[in-house]
């Protein structure tokens, strides 16, 4: 198991995995939109040459916002989630950021106990902020 920054081959990948773990998957060019904007950082994790698990966080000033945490189907439930949201949580904190802020969909209860082990408590509701009109819980973690 290899933990390592993303690089631009790594994006086809990355869009597959996003593919198959979301109903409104960020394209390839959002994320190669994000990852040259220079405000961010990307992780993922290769098994066997393969990318299992992803995020990415975006860093302005003192606020950090977790942008994109996956993790393959078969691969969950082993800590790998939590490893990836950990190194993202510590580069921002390393990068100046003193609060990372994430959205998480209300009925997505697995990424919203990730969310709760690591820290985060839940500020309030956006109301139909995805495109299915599902709400969004806001959440928030100090880093100091
Ligand atoms: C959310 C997600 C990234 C978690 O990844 P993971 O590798 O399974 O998470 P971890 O194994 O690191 O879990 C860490 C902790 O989170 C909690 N947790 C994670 N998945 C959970 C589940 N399905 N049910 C209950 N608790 C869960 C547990 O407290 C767990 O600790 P434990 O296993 O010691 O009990 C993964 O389920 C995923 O990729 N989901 C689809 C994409 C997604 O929804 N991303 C978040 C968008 S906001």
């Amino acid at each position: 198991m290899m933990l390592r920054e993303w690089t631009m081959e790594d994006l086809d990948g990355i869009a597959a995995l996003e593919a198959e773990c979301f109903s409104d998957p960020w394209s390839r060019r959002m994320l190669a939109d994000s990852f040259l904007s220079g405000q961010f950082y990307g992780v993922l994790l290769e098994e066997d040459g393969a990318i299992v698990a992803y995020g990415g966080v975006g860093v302005v000033f003192e606020d950090a916002e977790i942008q994109l945490i996956a993790v393959s189907e078969m691969y969950r439930r082993c800590g790998r989630g939590r490893m990836i949201l950990e190194n993202l949580l510590a580069e921002a904190k390393k990068r100046g950021a003193k609060r990372a802020f994430l959205e998480v969909r209300v009925s997505n209860a697995s990424a919203q106990m990730l969310y709760l082990k690591c820290g985060f408590t839940g500020l309030y509701c956006r109301t139909r902020y995805y495109f299915d009109g599902e709400d969004a819980i806001v959440m928030k973690r100090e880093l100091g």
